[in-house]
This record gives structure tokens, sequence and C-alpha cells, in this order.
């Protein structure tokens, strides 16, 4: 496994739409293995593929409940609202608030291409939301209606 580097805000990489995997090989583990262990080294509970400039349908998660591999995520059901501040690794220092669904549905294939469903409320509904999002190129800071200064607050 290695880290690899963390795309920033500005870069265009991040306003791009990913596309589909569809090989599910040794080149796709390393990717979520390498991804995974960047997102642990940066504290992040979410990294999406475009944020290691690879355009292609695939998040990691890890809300403190263990590892998700998301390929080919589509979201099947939102319910509910919630509205709390949010982040980005790839926006430090930068946090807002963000209307989610209070309750997600998730489809998606695992690493060998098998079908796999989640259910998430609270942090993982929105870490789902975030993720997926990225992959369609959109950034937490386009939803936000209050952006937080962290630093003034502490
Ligand atoms: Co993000």
């Amino acid at each position: 496994m290695a880290k690899r580097n963390i795309v920033k805000f500005g870069d265009e990489i991040l306003r791009k739409k990913s596309r589909e995997v569809t090989v599910f090989d040794d080149k796709l583990w390393v990717l979520l293995d390498d991804m995974y262990e960047t997102m642990r080294a940066a504290d992040g509970i979410g990294l999406a593929a475009p944020q290691v400039g690879i355009l292609r349908r695939v998040v990691v998660i890890d809300v403190g409940d263990g590892k998700i591999e998301l390929i080919n995520p589509v979201i099947t059901s939102a319910k509910g609202k919630q509205h709390e501040v949010e982040g980005c690794l790839s926006c430090p220092d930068t946090w807002g608030y963000v209307q989610r669904p209070a309750k997600v549905k998730v489809t998606a294939q695992n690493r060998y291409g098998k079908e796999v469903k989640y259910e998430g409320t609270e942090l993982l509904a929105r870490a789902f939301c975030h993720e997926i999002d990225h992959l369609n190129g959109i950034i937490f800071t386009d939803l936000a209606d209050e952006m937080v200064d962290k630093r003034k607050e502490q």
C-alpha cells in the first residue's frame, strides 16, 4: 500500500464526472488499498477516487465502524433531512453546513464486482452523499448554506 497525494480544491479534476468501473482487477484493489491508507493518514472518514486524481467511480468510507468500499455506488433511497457541519480532505480548513438526507440506502459493487447494499443514518448517510457527489464533480462547498470558521470557534 502507498499513500497518494490528495487533490485540492481548485484542481479541475475534482469537477469532472468519474467513469464506471468495469474491470475488477488487482489494479482496482491497489487503488482501494491506497485510498484507504491515504484517507486514514489524513484523519478522514471518506475519500473518492477523483481526490487522488483517478476519474473512476470508487469510494472508501470509514466513520469508525469499519471499512466500506463502494464501486459504482448509487443512492437508491433518501429520506428525511439533517443539517450538520461538513468538511472535505480536498478543502483544508474549510467547513460548512450542508443539508443532507437523514437516511440513505446505497447499492454498489464490492472489489470483486459483487453487488452490496448499505444503509446509513447520521454521519454515514452524510458520508455516502458527500463521496458520491465527488464522483459527479460536486464539492460540498457547492451545497453549503453557511460556512463556518472553526479556527475562530476554538
Ligand atoms: Co470530500
